[in-house]
């Protein structure tokens, strides 16, 4: 049977990365029935409005999207719609394995990174204070965590933990600082942790701490439950211990909906250029499968990318290849 699911072929290289992803799904047979909607500067371009209703509704219909990056100004402009779209359904659990395919400086790395998504400092209410003659003198934000969204991540991270056979859950705080943000976030987390007990280990890090220990020694962690913007942060420093921002996935997932997507930006130092590397969308795009229950054809699509970078060594520039986005694409297909 079809599955009807919304894409978004997002800003910069996501057209490219998009297309690549939905022929690869095309040439295995994957049920999906895309309804292709805009967001981000695309939308604004076509309609004024970085994120229009159609592309809401789709998503509220669909419970289901692929979502290509998304370009956000820097200082002013209009609000993240990554932040938004997450809000609006609230997807409150961004799910970031980052998994060696091809050792680097780095081999055998295998953590997941869960990360709460609508809370922390990415909900804060900003603004400025003017004083004499400067209106922008003092920046002021205050950043949000609840008890009930602390619990419901933390339980997401410890079940997903018990249905994926891992060992242990490093909670990542500053509780030491952020008392009040980042403390009821660990009070929360080792709270819940207690309900797993003898079935998945729990320990935790002050976040600088843990971003130093991901470099000298990242074998010791299994999986890291992070707050909303240390997530963001360590889940771009995973994706440098296997391989760069071209390697690594991620889901957002809610009760509501899920969308999925890579861990990169737009890219637009490479947009256009038709060099940027798949992978991340289409590991994401193994990770949709997996959520709708076809892990078959999920695991065909992580083979392929092994089997594509590994035996035929056919790779992007970013991983020290000549492919094109193209040519990469034309022999992941042939693989499968
Ligand atoms: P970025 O992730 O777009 O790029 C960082 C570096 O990694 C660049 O040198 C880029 O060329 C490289 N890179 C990223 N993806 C790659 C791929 N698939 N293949 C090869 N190289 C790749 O981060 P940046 O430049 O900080 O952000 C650009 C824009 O993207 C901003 O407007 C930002 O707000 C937005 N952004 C959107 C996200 C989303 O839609 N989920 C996530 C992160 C950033
Ligand atoms: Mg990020």
């Amino acid at each position: 049977e079809r599955i009807p699911a919304t894409l978004i072929p997002g800003d910069g290289i996501g057209p490219e990365v998009t297309k690549a992803t939905v022929d690869v799904l095309d040439a295995l047979g994957a049920p999906f029935e895309w309804e292709t909607q805009a967001a981000g500067m695309a939308a604004v371009d076509a309609t004024g409005d970085p994120l229009p209703q159609s592309t809401l509704d789709s998503i509220r219909r669909n419970k289901l999207a692929l979502k290509g990056p998304l370009t956000t100004p820097v200082g002013g402009g209009f609000r993240s719609v990554n932040v938004r779209l997450r809000e609006e359904f609230k997807l409150y659990a961004n799910l970031r394995p980052a998994k060696t395919i091809i050792p680097g400086r780095y081999e055998n790395i295998d953590i997941v990174l869960v990360r709460e998504n609508i809370e922390g400092l990415y909900v804060a209410h900003e603004y400025f204070v003017p004083v004499g003659d400067d209106p922008r003198a003092v920046a002021v934000s205050t950043g949000v965590n609840t008890r009930e969204g602390c619990r419901r991540i933390a339980r997401y991270a410890f079940d997903y933990a018990v249905k994926n056979g891992r060992k242990k859950v490093t909670i990542v705080h500053k509780a030491n600082v952020l008392k009040a943000l980042t403390g009821i976030f660990l009070e929360a987390a080792r709270d819940v942790a207690k309900e797993y007990a003898g079935r998945v280990e729990v320990d935790d890090r002050i976040v600088d701490a843990c971003a130093m220990q991901l470099v000298l020694n990242p074998w010791q962690f299994d999986m890291l439950l992070c707050t909303n913007l240390f997530g963001d942060i360590l889940s771009d420093q995973l994706a440098g211990l296997i391989g760069g921002l071209g390697m690594a996935p991620g889901a957002n997932i809610g009760d509501q909906a899920a969308i999925f997507e890579a861990v990169h930006g737009s890219a637009p130092d490479i947009a256009g250029k038709g060099v940027a590397n798949p992978v991340s969308l289409l590991l994401a795009a193994a990770m949709m499968l997996d959520h709708v229950g076809k892990q078959d054809l999920g695991n065909r699509i992580r083979n392929g990318i092994q089997a594509t970078l590994l035996e035929h060594n056919v790779r992007t520039r970013d991983l020290g290849g000549t492919a094109s986005t193209t040519e990469f694409t034309s022999a992941l297909i042939k693989r499968l």
